[in-house]
Parts: structure tokens; sequence; C-alpha cells
């Protein structure tokens, strides 16, 4: 086994050396990294294998959430995509810098179906049927054609929920025939999976969004809320960690830097890929955690926003993906993604 030098060891007390120098012992892979500034077709389980130890400052990423999208079908039960992400943060330590970040960008899993749960016993004490008809709705959004759902909804005294119903014969927060679901908490088993790696949590940020209305299928008789934050894990590995704050202006200190809650709109058209996180979220994250030239990883770069937002503050990439198709549209977006020929620390507000 060689041992990689990018940690001094020497400068720890030999008790805590001992206990840690084999976990910083990476077998080489004969050369045959995979290269930076490059985005990889296959499984994330495989080819983060091949990725250079101690190579990564940061890996910033969203995974799939096991909500049934067409990319995660290969995945044929939750046990399945449980391993999956249990998986990959593991092979994170190796690959991580010492005082190198993973951020793991999720959400509860909302929807999550539990034929154990016992079904909730329902008193309808104020559910009337709306009287609002088909023809009323028609007939509103005819004579206000530039009201959206929400509005016409207020003008006809019901909920968005009635017009949707009136409109599609749906029901978009569920329905009482669905079957029950019940929220999935799943930063303590992401947590869970980052200590067994070697990993220790560091911080975690909210990301308040959109409400996503219709990502919500909830049981009508529900007093559950609407789904509208994610969280950023942040997970560090033991070493050095190089604390600049220069990285951020004052003015993005204040502002976004050191703040809990980072507020800003979801990606709304997903025409190009069907989950894709906005710009800002990797963007932020890799101005605060990393330096420019440095290396960033996403084992699920879906549609290659990681990738962007690191070409933008100067550092190199790593991207992965299952799919040929996203690959083929990270490829697309990041040959179109104008160059910095020298990177230089904002000194105002840097709005992307
Ligand atoms: C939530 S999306 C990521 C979206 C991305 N953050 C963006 O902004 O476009 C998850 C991605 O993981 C990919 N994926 C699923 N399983 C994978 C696996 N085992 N290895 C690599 N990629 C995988 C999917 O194809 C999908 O593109």
């Amino acid at each position: 086994m060689e041992s990689h030098s990018l940690i001094n060891l020497n400068r720890m007390p030999a008790d805590v050396r001992a206990k840690i120098q084999s976990a910083y012992e990476v077998a080489p892979a004969n050369g045959r990294y995979l290269h930076e500034d490059t985005v990889y077709s296959g499984d994330a389980r495989r080819l983060l294998k091949l990725i250079k130890p101690h190579s990564i400052a940061l890996s910033v990423w969203s995974p799939p959430y096991y909500v049934g999208k067409a990319y995660e079908s290969y995945l044929s039960s939750y046990e399945d995509w449980r391993c999956l992400i249990q998986r990959v943060i593991r092979l994170h330590f190796d690959i991580l810098q010492p005082g190198g970040f993973l951020a793991i960008n999720i959400a509860d899993i909302l929807c999550f179906q539990d034929e154990q749960m016992p079904r909730i016993q329902a008193d309808l004490v104020s559910r009337k049927g709306s009287p609002i008809k088909h023809e009323d709705v028609a007939q509103a959004m005819s004579e206000h054609p530039n009201l959206n759902r929400y509005q016409i909804a207020k003008l006809l005294g019901c909920s968005e929920q009635t017009i949707d119903r009136r409109l599609n014969g749906n029901n978009i927060r569920g329905g009482k025939h669905q079957s029950q679901t019940r929220v999935k908490i799943v930063g303590g088993m992401v947590e869970d999976w980052a200590i067994e790696a070697g990993l220790y949590p560091y911080d975690r940020r909210v990301w308040v969004k959109d409400p996503a209305w219709e990502n919500s299928r909830w049981a009508s008789l529900s007093y559950r809320s609407v789904d509208e934050f994610e969280y950023l894990y942040i997970f560090w590995k033991p070493g050095v960690t190089r604390y600049d704050r220069r990285r951020l202006s004052s003015e993005e200190w204040v502002e976004w830097g050191s703040r809990g809650v980072w507020t800003f709109p979801s990606v709304r058209s997903n025409g190009e890929h069907d989950s894709m996180y906005p710009v800002e979220l990797p963007y932020r994250t890799i101005r605060l955690l990393t330096d420019p030239g440095d290396t960033v990883l996403d084992p699920f770069i879906g549609s290659g926003t990681t990738a962007i937002a690191a070409i933008r503050c100067g550092r190199k990439f790593i991207g992965i993906d299952r799919e040929k198709k996203s690959v083929e549209i990270s490829k697309r977006k990041i040959a179109s993604e104008p160059r910095q020929l020298c990177y230089t620390i904002p000194t105002t507000s840097h709005k992307i």
C-alpha cells in the first residue's frame, strides 16, 4: 500500500495517527484515473473507484430521491435505493482530499408508501363538496385569461385543488383512494452513512425553493404542508482545511455565506432533464468550500449543473451519470459555457 502524502500524519498525536493511518492509504489504480473536466457515462458505484485518491476538494450532488422517476427505474426496491446512496457515500472517503467536503442536496422523501402504516381514520368535520363546476372554472378562465390557478380559485371562492380537479379530473394532492404515505426523514440515514464512511457532519443548510404543489401527492385528508424546502448536508473528511475569508465578498458573507437558509427558486422548466437543481446551489457551495483550480465532483451530474457552476467559479470538475442522455445534455451545456481565462475573487455580490 502506498501512502499518499496530501495529509501530514506526522502533525497528529501518535494515538490519532495510529488510528487513522490505514484509512489514508489507498492502493493506486495503475494511474488509470478519470480525467478532470470530463463527464463519464456509467454507474457511480463503479466509476468512483477510478477517481484519483485524495483529489476531490468538494463533491456536491443531488441523488435520485426514489420518487418514481424514469432514471431510477433500475432500482427495484427502496432497499436498493438505500444501498446505492450508502455505497456512493462510502466511496467518497478515499477520493476526497483530507480537509475536503461532501455536500449532499436531498429532500425528505415525501411520498414514501408504507404498507405497515395504519390508515388514518378521518372524521370529516368540515368537509363539504365544492359547488363549483367545470363550466364555472372554464367560464372564469375565458373571462380572465391572465389569471393563474390560484387567482381563479380566489375569484371563485374555492381551493386551487378544486380548480385542478374540475379542469383535469384529478386531485393534485392525492386522494382518499391512494394508499397511505408517510414522511421519510432521510437526514438521519445520510448522516449515519457518512459517519460509517469516516466523514464527519460539518454543517447543514436549508434551501427554500418555491412550493411544489404538483409534487405533493398527499392524501387530501391531511394537515401536512407542501414540499417547499430541501437540505444541503455537508460532511468533512478529517485533514487540513484551508480557511480563506476572501473566497466571498463581505456582502456575500452577509447575504448567504454565513446564513443557514438559502432562498432561490427551483428550476421551473425541466425540459432538458427531469430534476435539475438550480446552478445557484452548487455555485454557492463551490465558492464557499473550494479555491480556484480545485476539483469538484458530481457522481449524479444529470444535466451538468454542477459542472457549469464549477466552470463559472474557475474550478475543475468530474461528472458521472448512468443515463447516456444526461451525459449528452451535460456535454452540450458544458461545451457552450464560456470559459474564464483567469478567475478573480469578486468584490461585490455575484448574481448568476
Ligand atoms: C436528481 S438527478 C441530478 C440532477 C442534477 N443535479 C442536475 O441539476 O441536473 C439524479 C441523476 O442521477 C443519475 N443516476 C441515477 N442512478 C445513478 C447511478 N447509479 N450512477 C450514476 N448516476 C445515476 C440519474 O440519471 C439522474 O440524472
